[in-house]
């Protein structure tokens, strides 16, 4: 069955190129990223997991860790790491699990059959420190996803978990925020005493907080 936003990601204990990982266990209190590749020594996939390796600082500064999947094998992704450290610049530095027996990519859904009914397609999944699921996006493999994306949904997924506000349109770190809908003026006092700017009664803007 499809995993839906709130969903408890569903645990699992895998081989990877840094040694069996009970997942749970592995993200500990930290933020999550599971994302899933279609196959190992393929182009788009090599950019992709070398863009990762890359920001993975960023992913660390929020306290966010990042794991890969294919249903390659962890010596074939061990095997295909040299070339994207060759190639991309940046050597992975992240695991990568190796689900030949499609274990995990059927727990998560990751193969669409009439997409293709052997390789999983590019799922991405967010976890919160409470091993909820925050937010899933699947591409196609001809489609190569933007990792920027991912981290900006992150900042607004934190900053929303720890303030009464929503994020607009393109909302980047930094950039106002808008009262959640379901805070009552009376309530936005308290929590935003320097005050917002009212658009419309339901359209509440302000300086994000914490900034
Ligand atoms: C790629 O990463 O380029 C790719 C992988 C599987 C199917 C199509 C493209």
């Amino acid at each position: 069955m499809a995993i839906r936003l709130g969903d408890i990601a569903p645990d699992f204990t895998a081989d990877t190129t840094q040694g069996t990982i009970s997942f749970h266990e592995w993200l500990g209190d930290s933020w999550g990223v599971l994302f899933s590749h279609p196959k190992d020594f393929t182009p788009v996939c090599t950019t992709e997991l070398g863009y990762v390796a890359r920001i993975k600082p960023e992913f660390d500064k929020r306290n966010v860790k990042v794991i890969g999947l294919s249903v390659d094998s962890v010596e074939s992704h061990n095997k295909w790491e040299g070339d994207i450290g060759e190639t991309q610049g940046t050597p992975v530095n992240f695991p990568m699990i190796g689900d030949p027996d499609r274990t995990v990519s059927d727990l998560y859904d990751m193969i669409h059959p009439n997409a293709n009914d052997t390789l999983t397609v590019r799922s991405v999944f967010v976890i919160g420190p409470d091993k909820k699921v925050k937010l899933t996006i699947t591409y196609p493999a001809s489609t190569g996803r933007n990792f920027d994306e991912i981290l900006r949904v992150i900042d607004s997924l934190q900053l929303t978990a720890k303030y009464k506000v929503a994020t607009p349109v393109n909302w980047t770190d930094g950039n106002d925020v808008i009262i959640g809908a379901a805070v009552s003026d009376d309530e936005a006092k308290t929590l935003f005493p320097n005050g917002w700017k009212t658009v419309k009664p339901y359209l509440r803007v302000l300086p994000q907080p914490g900034k």
